[in-house]
């Protein structure tokens, strides 16, 4: 027993030198190779740039033979805070909502080991939400971050990069405090850039991120549309049906000598008719293609694919939602284009039903969902910032999910009409519109309800709050004066959304409360305009959106706002 126990230990002693000397071989020769590149650099007495190539690649295998993540992250950090002549580094990873530190150089252990960062705040977990690396030399200057206490950071100076993997970040790599007081430089970027890039190859090989060998469906649909040797793309029978292909040329695919070829089948828009889709559509046929082409066909394509993404268990929430957004966004952008009305409001009854599907499934999604909108006051992102803003807002009122697809795809289309005018006079700044625009801009409530109601396809109560979603409860709205009652429940949720919505999107960036700068305004000055009892249970639903850290609102205006109950 004892000469096992004994020969156990001596065992596991070897096996610890062993490893130790290992990661001072992969550090030692990652020095030496560092320092190979910087002479090379200095010197200019080589062509650096195979050199350097060659060094790179070997410092990267270096990296990606340490299979054990536990001993590769303290490997890379040292590597990049030497490298760098740093005090100090952080290797940090995501997990979940947060980020966490796996290593740390310079810092008290203590503080280190407690280190979590939240996505979207101070440096770390704003590369986490960006993707993109960041150098700053004036920390203290810098507008993005000088506001966040930085109670880890004693320095004026910082490189973080983000670790990427299929696409995803996944961790930062982050050098602080520049020894003696000098600046980082863009070749320093460079270089965490690829030592990033290597720690994400290793991150996939060790397995620690055992999902990324399995793709994500957003992932599997973009590696699909990105591979080059793809020009053309399925269609599904779903897009077929909701049309998100309508305006493409559609082609059908024939093999000849095991080659792939693609021929013209029919022109878009007028030529893919209700007719063709329902021949498709009856024999079953989903192998139809289309083009690539850019942006906009790559978010109609996932549109099409949008019911499979929201059950893909490999998709994070986050995830889900961005692309919900841009999906709708872009939809709305198509209603430019489109003279087939129909088939937009068959793709955002679609989109809707997905969305309510998910809030229903899924109550975390509320903050995740306001936390997405972006207010840039352009008229695709103000549609559909209403619309889910409407949606959210209308399940906390208890409105049943049918009438929400109601509600949802009125408050989506509800601008319709000013998308159909003179673009000129659909810019939104209203009061610096001529008298003459500012009459033809009236104009849109009457036209979106025209061209909604004929479409055919959308509930009455829809088509009408796009006719009365400027109408106020005190009757002094447009363009018909309606007042109180007369004017429909859905039109009085839209004209407080839609007002809300304009308002927040005009509020600078550097206003640290928004929402309640918006609330105060509108209960000050316009609380007549409102159906009282709807605009209390709207302030309501935002505060409570406010506590739950949904919207940045500082705790201290909270009672401030309340004054308006
Ligand atoms: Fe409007
Ligand atoms: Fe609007």
């Amino acid at each position: 027993m004892t000469t096992a126990t004994v020969d156990n230990t001596i065992l596991e002693d070897i096996k610890t030198v062993q490893d130790t000397l290992y990661d001072i071989r992969c550090l030692t020769k990652l020095y030496q190779l560092l320092q190979n590149v910087r002479d090379v650099n200095e010197s200019k007495n080589y062509f650096h740039g195979t050199l350097e190539e060659l060094n790179l690649r070997e410092i990267g295998h270096a990296l990606i033979s340490v299979l054990d993540l536990e001993r590769l992250f303290p490997l890379v950090n040292n590597f990049v805070v030497s490298g760098t002549n740093s005090l100090s580094g952080i290797v940090a990873l995501v997990k979940g909502e947060e980020i966490l530190v796996k290593n740390s150089i310079g810092l008290p252990q203590l503080t280190a080991d407690n280190m979590i960062f939240k996505i979207g705040e101070d440096p770390i977990g704003w590369i986490v939400k960006h993707g993109n690396s960041i150098v700053v030399n004036n920390f203290k200057q810098d507008e993005r971050f000088y506001k966040h206490a930085m109670w880890y950071f004693f320095g004026n100076t910082l490189i973080c990069v983000p670790i990427k993997v299929q696409g995803k970040v996944v961790g930062v790599i982050s050098v602080n405090n520049k020894k003696y007081g000098e600046l980082y430089t863009d070749e320093e970027v460079r270089f965490l850039e690829m030592i990033a890039d290597y720690t994400s190859v290793a991150i996939k090989d060790s397995g620690f991120y055992p999902e990324y060998k399995k793709l994500n469906k957003i992932d599997q649909l973009t590696t699909t549309y990105q591979n080059k040797n793809n020009k053309y793309l399925p269609v599904t029978l779903r897009s077929i049906k909701t049309g998100a292909f309508t305006e493409c040329d559609v082609y059908l695919q024939t093999v000849v000598n095991q080659e792939n070829n693609y021929l013209l089948y029919c022109k878009g828009n007028n030529l893919f008719d209700d007719e063709r889709k329902e021949s498709f559509v009856k024999k079953n046929v989903n192998k139809i293609y289309v083009a690539k082409n850019g942006n906009a066909q790559y978010l109609r394509y996932m549109e099409a694919n949008l019911r499979d993404i929201m059950n893909d268990e490999l998709s994070t929430r986050q995830e889900k939602i961005g692309i919900i957004y841009n999906i709708a966004t872009n939809m709305i952008t198509d209603t430019l284009k489109s003279s087939n009305i129909f088939v937009i409001i068959e793709r955002g009854k679609e989109w809707i039903s997905v969305i309510l599907d998910f809030i229903s499934r899924d109550k975390e999604v509320c903050s995740n969902f306001i936390k997405v909108l972006m207010y840039n006051g352009n008229i695709s992102n103000h549609s559909v910032n209403v619309a889910i803003m409407g949606l959210l807002f209308g399940q906390y009122l208890g409105i049943s999910a049918r009438d929400l697809l109601s509600l949802g795809s009125g408050l989506l289309f509800h601008d319709i009409g000013k998308m159909k005018l003179d673009s000129h006079a659909s810019q939104r700044d209203f009061d610096k519109l001529t008298k003459v625009e500012k009459e033809i801009l009236r104009k849109h409530p009457d036209m979106g309800f025209v061209v909604l109601s004929s479409a055919g396809n959308l509930a009455k109560e829809a088509s009408l709050i796009a006719k009365q979603h400027h109408e106020q409860y005190n009757g002094e709205g447009y363009p018909y004066g309606l007042k109180g009652e007369e004017i429909h429940n859905y039109s009085r949720i839209a004209h407080i959304l839609d007002e809300f919505e304009i308002a927040l999107s005009r509020i600078t960036e550097k206003n640290t409360s928004p929402v309640f700068q918006v609330l105060q305004h509108m209960v000050k000055e316009k609380d007549g305009n409102y159906d009282k009892e709807l605009f209390k249970r709207f302030i309501k639903f935002m505060q409570m959106s406010a506590n739950e850290n949904v919207i940045a609102v500082p705790a201290r205006h909270n009672n401030e706002v309340s004054v308006t109950r």
